[in-house]
């Protein structure tokens, strides 16, 4: 047996010993200098300058992600929720240890942060694997950030666990509640329209967003909040508190004293997020009328486990999936609302006979008993019970047709119903820089009945797949009285946005699919319940114009760095836009019963 010789740190050396076993704390993920005792010293070295004790560094050490940003206000809280999970992770024996990763806001991240979400899942991936931690705390917030930090996870590995800013509070104008960002396109609507002047815009911009936290409406931040909490990587009740309340630091507090139980347990992300896991989070998203945004994260990070999120079968998930909750933009209430309701815990109690219960969560125990330990139900006005539900099917529907070989999805829960079957003249923009420059225009040739089309905004053509999908009303339409229109395109939607908006058209057009061969005066047909898109032009037509398709000229910026390689390894929205190289091969298909 080798002696071990105890140097100061009270981390012990075993000199001659090539492999150390375990690897955990500060013997994890030694730099490489070719003798691995020298490495493990000189990181003693470094990290004694830290000043930490002897037995500090003998502790558990759970990383603790700080996506704090001076441009990211639905961040803003986070210096304090570090300070609440650090105090955790030490009231339950281990060693807390703060790192940055990139943070994105999406009105700060040019083109768009949808661009930007790989980047940030591969820091968080890189650091979890290179940093020595025995578990992770994964703070995130505002839209991209979630499933950049659970993608960057499950490829790393490691036990972590995940906890979201929380919420903004609800603003106030003239007695009227406001909210972002569903309350920022209605009153620009109105502005657009000539009926609110520009004193009141300004009084209203003011209110939109009054305090720290993400979007308050079921946006994507919202909805990638509740689908965490389903999937099993938030603790139970942690989606919804306020990012302004006391609460909210109470439970940063309990998920850093669950960190240093995860790594004590090497409770992997792999046992978590199972297919299981992922069959609760889609059903999560049908019940909220979750954002559009929810269904291509969700592929992204299953994708990187091995699992394929099959949108055929999830449309069928959906026709047995009521939406049940009541929040904006496509209804009455917002996220503190459902706060004060109960949370994700009053959702899922709704839909216990359709969700797998033997999943387990980062809390250690079953989704059931998460359920179970949940406080008692009460009358409340924000969840609807199954019996009588908001929309009797879920809020996505998936597409298909000539128009979109390999899908396109529609928000049905927030749209006309009046538009659920329509068939209309195209109107067609080339770019989002050509639906800049004639939208607006008193010339533009464009009836209520007509559908709108926009181009080459997809993955590859903006490219990010910036949230253009919710083409705005002609001005000359808004001004008489036009709220809503059918408008297609391979761009995405902010889930605070509301319409008769088909999204996410597979193939993009910038990749060649049908979606480049649309003209203006073209017949364009949708049909929600046979979920039908069609192109109504001829086979021989597409073909002519196919044969003179052109592939958008690339463009200066999009031949070096990171714009290079993300046009060439991101992967269409069906299978959420992450890198080919990241995802893995797929194994199994969810939801695989349904
Ligand atoms: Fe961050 Fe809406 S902008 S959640």
């Amino acid at each position: 047996m080798t002696r071990g010789l105890r140097i100061q740190t009270g981390i012990r050396y075993r000199a001659g010993v090539p492999k150390l076993r375990p690897k955990t704390g500060m013997r994890k993920g030694l730099t490489a200098y070719g003798d691995e005792e020298f490495s493990l010293f000189l990181r003693k070295a470094f990290i004694k300058a830290m000043g930490y004790s002897d037995d500090a560094l003998e502790r558990p050490i759970v990383g603790v992600t700080n996506t704090f940003s001076g441009f990211n206000a639905c961040h803003r809280t986070v210096p304090e929720l570090i300070e609440a999970v650090k105090r955790g992770v030490m009231l339950a024996g281990g060693l807390p240890v703060e790192f940055p990763t990139i943070t994105l806001h999406e009105s700060f991240a040019y083109p768009t942060s949808m661009y930007l979400r790989n980047l940030m899942a591969m820091d968080a991936e890189e650091m979890i694997r290179a940093q020595p931690l025995d578990a992770v705390v994964l703070i995130g917030g505002c839209d991209k950030t979630v499933p950049a930090l659970l993608m960057g996870a499950a490829s790393a590995n490691v036990p972590a666990i995940l906890m979201v800013t929380g919420p903004m509070i609800t603003g106030d104008h003239k007695g009227e509640r406001l909210g972002a960002c569903t309350d920022c396109r209605r009153y620009w609507g109105r502005f657009r329209a000539g009926d609110v002047d520009e004193q009141e815009i300004n009084a209203v911009n003011a209110q939109l967003c009054p305090s720290a936290g993400t979007c308050m409406v079921m946006g994507t931040a919202s909805t990638m909040a509740l689908c965490s909490e389903a999937l099993g990587m938030m603790l139970p009740g942690g989606a919804c508190i306020p990012a302004v309340m006391a609460e909210r630091m109470r439970n940063a507090e309990a998920t850093g004293a669950r960190a240093v139980a995860l790594a004590k347990e090497r409770l992997t992300p792999d046992r978590i997020m199972t297919p299981a896991a992922f069959e609760n989070a889609l059903r999560m998203l049908l019940a909220i009328g979750g954002s559009t945004n929810g269904i291509v994260h969700l592929a992204a990070v299953a994708g990187r486990l091995g699992i394929a999120v099959d949108l055929a079968a999830f449309d069928r998930m959906g026709r047995n999936t009521p939406v049940l909750v009541d929040l904006k933009p496509t209804g009455q209430h917002y996220m503190e609302d459902l706060y004060k309701a109960g949370g994700a815990a009053t959702i899922l109690r709704e839909l216990k006979p359709l969700l797998n219960l033997d999943a387990l969560t980062v809390s250690g125990r079953t989704l059931a008993e998460d359920i179970a330990a949940a406080p008692a139900p009460f009358p409340q006005k924000v969840v609807r019970p199954v019996k009588s539900p908001i929309f009797k099917e879920g809020g996505i529907a998936f597409l298909r047709g000539n128009l979109a070989p390999e899908g396109a999805i529609i928000k049905q829960s927030a749209m006309d119903p009046k538009l659920m079957r329509h068939e209309g003249r195209a109107v067609v923009f080339e770019s989002l820089e050509d639906l800049a420059n004639r939208v607006d225009d008193p010339k533009l040739d464009v009836a209520a009945g007509d559908v709108l089309v926009l181009k080459n905004a997809g993955p590859k053509g903006a490219p990010g797949m910036p949230e253009a999908g919710y083409i705005p009303i002609p001005k000359k339409l808004a001004q008489k009285g036009v709220k809503d229109m059918v408008r297609i395109s391979d761009a995405r939607m902010s889930g605070t946005a509301f319409g008769s908006i088909v999204l996410h058209v597979t193939p993009e057009s910038a990749a060649g699919g049908p979606l480049a061969l649309v003209r203006s005066g073209d017949r364009i047909r949708l049909d929600v319940p046979a979920r039908k898109l069609e192109l109504l032009v001829g086979k021989a037509e597409l073909e002519a114009r196919r044969k003179k398709w052109k592939k958008p000229a690339p463009r200066a910026e999009d031949r070096r760095g990171y714009r290079k390689l993300f046009l060439e390894s991101v992967t269409q929205a069906d299978r959420g836009c992450d890198f080919d190289f990241l995802a893995e091969a797929p194994k199994v298909r969810v939801p695989r019963k349904v």
